[in-house]
């Protein structure tokens, strides 16, 4: 673990590339993160490979109707954890860290 522990952190164009190689950078400090990209399925199967504590969220950064979604759904998903018996460590964090 290491500095990011505890904190949430959205990443547009997360689902590959470089985004994706920021992601496991992250990751790697602890942080849970979220991949926001176009390519909806791709972040989600890579979250999913990063580990079950991430999240991949189909997100369009040109749209703001997509932003609100995406911060949306990154709360929902934050209490929906809080709730849960085993909870990761973004359920500790209720609000998303903006990058
Ligand atoms: N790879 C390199 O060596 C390199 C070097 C210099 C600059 N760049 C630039 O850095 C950027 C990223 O490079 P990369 O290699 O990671 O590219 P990439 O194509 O592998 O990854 C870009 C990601 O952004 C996503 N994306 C595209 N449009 C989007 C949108 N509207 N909303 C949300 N997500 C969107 C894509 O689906 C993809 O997952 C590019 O602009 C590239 O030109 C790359």
């Amino acid at each position: 673990m290491g500095d990011l522990e505890n904190r949430v952190v959205i990443i547009t164009g997360g689902a590959r590339g470089i985004g994706l190689g920021i992601a496991e950078a992250v990751a790697d400090q602890g942080a849970c993160v979220v991949l926001a990209d176009i390519l909806g399925e791709e972040a989600k199967e890579s979250a999913k490979k990063l580990g079950n504590i991430h999240l991949g969220i189909k997100h369009d950064v040109r749209k703001a109707d997509s932003a609100k979604n995406l911060v949306d759904q990154t709360l929902e998903s934050s209490a929906a954890s809080t709730s849960s018996s085993t909870t990761p460590a973004w359920a500790r964090t209720p609000r998303p860290s903006r990058t």
